[in-house]
């Protein structure tokens, strides 16, 4: 046995062991883990926060960002105006910023917004019809498409529905380009970033009485019998004075639910931070299979759009508020789902084979493993002109992806991972979905 593969099958057995303990800690005492993300990582869903990527230099801010989130929103960074400043030039250092700031932590990214009647730059002014909806489809595509591999769930279309009281889209110039502009922008972003989880999102959407709601949940079901590749949609939760925490709230995403698609709370905030308020909606989620999580619009209060109604879960000096108690004891009620297990030990740690230009090893490293999912290096010798496989077991899927240029096979369990330029060694994210035990199988060829 060489050098390296000692270490890569002693670093396999250092994991199984590690895995093994937790295991052990973990069925023998009750579950209180002391941060959001990792609490709701134990009922196998994600606790995110909005970013703005201003803030990220406060060391404050970016402390408690990533110890106590496992999901982060860019809070206006992915929005047209400022991806798309002029028309077809892509700008994305500050969505980059967040990003990245995401993935060293091995926090996911929600991407938001594709599409939206707000936040438009100044040259979609006067555009209309085809123009219009060609200048939109393009920006979703490239935006997606940048971004590919990188994002667990896209809000595709933002806020496309009016608070008229009877369920009417909303008028904007996005509507005018016709009806079908909301299934166009989704079936767009499919095509560009196939594994990620396409959302509808909107706000006054979780009293299951409105008619905004019943809307939504109309087009949802109208999307799943024809087809339209949609797969969650996104209660934004904005909980203030006149649209306070509905007592239906549960009928609301389990009816989303039931239509086949995920729930999302994407922008959870609510006036004061009532804390009761607060921890039922944690409850509701949990009480809903196919409510993935929860992310609150910013971290402090001061960080807040509606600062003045303190509706966050930390005050503006980074203190914990009794709602982020309530948050956290609610998190941590019910019996968690299973903590990960080991690599089995059938797991091929690498993997080499010949291609036009020579032959080449990738050679697996595992990396961080959390209740949900767990990080995979692939470090690839022999040659500068790569090209990896990797194959994942189903259901698991790839979240995220850094340090390669990646693709997927039409079922979206074949990676193919190239260089791009950042040298030879990529990584990602598996998301466990329920099956802990497998690990990716990896070979590599040359270009
Ligand atoms: O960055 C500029 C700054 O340079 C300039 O001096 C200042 C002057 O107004 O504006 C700053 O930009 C502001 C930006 O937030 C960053 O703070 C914009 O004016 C302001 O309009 C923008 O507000 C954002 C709002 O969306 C815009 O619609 C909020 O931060 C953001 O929290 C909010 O988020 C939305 C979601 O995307 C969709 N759902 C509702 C939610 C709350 O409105």
């Amino acid at each position: 046995m060489s050098v390296r593969r000692t270490r890569v099958v002693l670093a396999v057995g250092a994991v199984a062991v590690a895995a093994a303990a937790i295991a052990v800690a973990f069925t023998g005492t009750a579950s209180a883990a002391s941060t959001l993300g990792a609490s709701a990582a134990e009922h196998g869903r994600y606790f995110g926060t909005a970013i703005a990527a201003g803030r990220l230099s406060n060391s404050q801010y970016s402390t408690i960002a990533g110890r106590e989130f496992n999901m982060i929103t860019p809070e206006n960074e992915m929005k047209w105006d400022t991806t798309e400043p002029s028309q077809n030039n892509f700008q994305y250092g500050n969505a980059e910023q967040i990003v990245s700031f995401a993935s060293s932590r091995g926090i996911r990214v929600r991407g938001h917004a594709l599409a939206w009647h707000a936040q438009q730059p100044g040259w979609t002014n006067g555009m209309s019809g085809s123009t219009l909806r060609n200048a939109m489809l393009n920006h979703v595509t490239q935006v997606a498409t940048h971004f590919r591999g990188r994002i667990y769930s896209w809000d595709v279309v933002n806020e496309a529905f009016a608070d008229d009281g009877r369920g009417s889209r909303r008028d904007s110039n996005l509507q005018r380009t016709g009806n079908d502009w909301i299934e166009a922008a989704f079936r767009a972003a499919r095509s560009a970033d196939p594994n990620a989880k396409l959302c509808y999102n909107d706000y006054n959407t979780d009293n299951w009485n409105d008619a905004k709601t019943q809307a939504v949940y109309n087009m949802v079901r109208d999307f799943k019998s024809r087809g339209v590749p949609i797969d969650c949609v996104g209660l934004q939760s904005h909980f203030t004075g006149g649209s306070s925490y509905p007592s239906n709230y549960r009928t609301t995403l389990s009816s989303f639910a039931a239509l086949g698609v995920d729930v999302q709370i994407t922008e959870l905030d609510i006036t004061n931070a009532n804390a009761t308020a607060y921890a039922n909606t944690v409850r509701d989620c949990y009480a809903v299979a196919r409510c993935n999580g929860i992310t609150v619009w910013g971290v402090r209060d001061s960080d807040s759009w509606r600062s003045n109604e303190s509706p966050l879960l930390f005050d503006g000096n980074g203190n914990k508020k009794s709602a982020y108690n309530s948050v956290l004891s609610a998190l941590n009620e019910g019996t968690p789902t299973d903590p990960s297990s080991p690599p089995p030990s059938s797991a091929s740690p690498s993997s080499s084979g010949p291609g036009n230009g020579g032959s080449c090893t990738a050679t697996v490293v595992p990396g961080q493993v959390w209740g949900d999912r767990y990080n995979t290096t692939v470090n690839v010798t022999g040659t500068n002109n790569w090209i990896v496989t990797v194959t994942l077991t189903s259901p698991q899927r790839v979240s995220t992806t850094w340090s390669g240029s990646f693709s997927w096979d039409s079922t979206g369990f074949v990676m193919t991972a190239r260089p791009n330029g950042s040298g030879n060694s990529f990584g990602f994210t598996t998301m466990m979905n329920g099956n802990s035990g497998a690990r990716p199988a990896v070979s590599c060829r040359t270009a």
